[in-house]
């Protein structure tokens, strides 16, 4: 085991949002895990761990902590720093990191590479062709037999940057928007033009180190704003596990079609993925599509599923980090669903309020098999104040679905603050 040589690990977890909250509690638990820090944290990650106030994409001062700390374990969060190489970085220098290399971060950092990879792979996706010249995007798009188009730019643009189109006119618009106008700067400056796919959408997420893929129980996210997957784009405002509309039959189809071709492809391309490859599949009358690739927990999915978790998360992250997912027993998992309702500031997706003073924390903790992770937060004086637009992911485990629903609820339901508001119906698609 890869516990028994040194028994107490020190970890350190990249990032500040509520995954990384989810991933401070979860690895605190674990045994033979002496300390976690979280750089730079939240008010939350800061109760269950202890917050290191250095930024998530400041790799050098993460590194010298790492150096000086004696950290046994890096956990990467977000996508910014894998995509600028922080795992290349650490590794030279000898410290353990759990996440893919610059390289295999494409996945997620190019949607061209990530796309032009699936073609190799053979795996199922929307039909797409890339573009820098916006004249042959909209020949592209005139030729295109359906009206639905989906126009994405390549690069990151902090969820902003797909556009759902149902005109062919409106697809030209945000193809020019991103060409021409610069809308995503450098981000947009290629762009993925694709057919688009109708169905439920899923989040499929694996640990994976560079061979040995580990699938995690499903997860669904509920990207828009508003209930009944009304108005604008989301980071998230809520997620369930396990997600109903995959059944076993469906999850082999997954792995044999998708995941496997992809992490061998990977590898044959000389770019092996170590880390979580987050697939975000669209599960069409045709069979489930990928839709994206995302090379991290997803947030908010990963609060629901690793409250899920059974295994110890140190032992899982530590073995892939090492490339000896091999020797890992079989995962368990508590057969109760959770799901996780985010609560947000006033404004948000928009520019939002932030430093309300956040109350009922500490009754909403009292309630049995919930979990307020943090997400936008901070502390001061004793107080706990709004600091993101996503504040909360209030998680809980129930006996079903709609009874971890209602445990969930009655959490938010203790919790208020100046303009917070939430979605109410986070899990009626199960
Ligand atoms: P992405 O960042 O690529 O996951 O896209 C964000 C969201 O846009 C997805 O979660 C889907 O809801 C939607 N989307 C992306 N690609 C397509 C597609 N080809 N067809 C339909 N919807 C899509
Ligand atoms: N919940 C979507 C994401 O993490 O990208």
């Amino acid at each position: 085991m890869e516990h028994s040589g040194k028994q107490q690990m020190k970890i350190l977890v990249v990032g500040q949002g509520g995954r990384e909250h989810a991933l401070v509690w979860k690895l605190a638990q674990c045994e033979g895990v002496e300390k976690v820090f979280c750089a730079p944290g939240n008010a939350g990650t800061d109760i269950d761990g202890e917050n290191v106030n250095i930024a998530s994409d400041d790799i050098g001062r993460l590194m010298s902590f790492a150096k000086h700390n004696e950290i046994d374990l890096t956990v990467v969060g977000p996508e910014a720093p894998l995509v600028l190489g922080i795992v290349d970085e650490f590794k030279a220098q000898g410290l353990k990191i759990f996440g893919p290399s610059k390289a295999a971060a494409q996945l997620e950092g190019s949607k061209a590479f990530s796309k032009n990879l699936m073609k190799k792979a053979g795996v199922p996706t929307a039909a797409f062709d890339t573009f820098t010249r916006l004249e042959e995007a909209e020949v592209y798009i005139d030729n295109l037999m359906e009206d639905g188009v989906v126009v994405k730019a390549d690069g990151l643009a902090a969820g902003k940057g797909v556009h759902v189109c149902s005109t062919k006119e409106e697809a030209k618009a945000a193809a020019a928007s991103m060409l021409t106008n610069d809308a995503y700067g450098a981000a947009g400056r290629k762009i993925i033009v694709e057919e688009c796919l109708e169905g439920e959408e899923v989040s499929i997420l694996a640990i994976v180190d560079g061979d040995t893929i580990i699938p995690l129980d499903t997860s669904q996210d509920h990207k828009r704003a508003l209930d009944n997957d009304e108005g604008p784009n989301t980071g998230g405002m809520g997620a369930y596990s396990p997600a109903t509309s995959v059944d076993a039959e469906t999850m082999d189809t997954i792995i044999r079609d998708i995941l496997v071709p992809t992490i061998h492809t990977m590898k044959v391309e000389g770019t092996p993925f170590s880390g979580v490859l987050y697939a975000g599949l669209m599960l069409t009358r045709q069979g489930p599509r990928v839709l994206e690739y995302n090379v991290r927990f997803g947030d908010p999915e990963a609060q629901p599923v690793l409250m899920r978790l059974d295994s110890d998360l140190a032992q899982i992250l530590s073995l892939a980090a090492s490339g000896r997912l091999d020797e890992l027993e079989e995962l368990k998992w508590d057969p109760r669903p959770a799901v996780c309702v985010v609560m947000a500031s006033a404004g948000y997706p928009g520019s939002y309020e932030k430093g309300r003073v956040i109350d009922g924390l500490e009754d909403a903790g009292q309630l049995a098999d919930s979990k307020v992770f943090h997400a936008g937060t901070v502390a001061k004086d004793m107080q706990v104040l709004n600091a993101g637009g996503r504040v909360l992911g209030v998680t809980a485990m129930g006996e079903s679905i709609p009874d971890a629903k209602q445990r969930a609820y009655t959490a938010v339901s203790k919790i208020t603050w100046d303009g917070a508001w939430n979605r109410t119906d986070i899990s009626d698609k199960a």
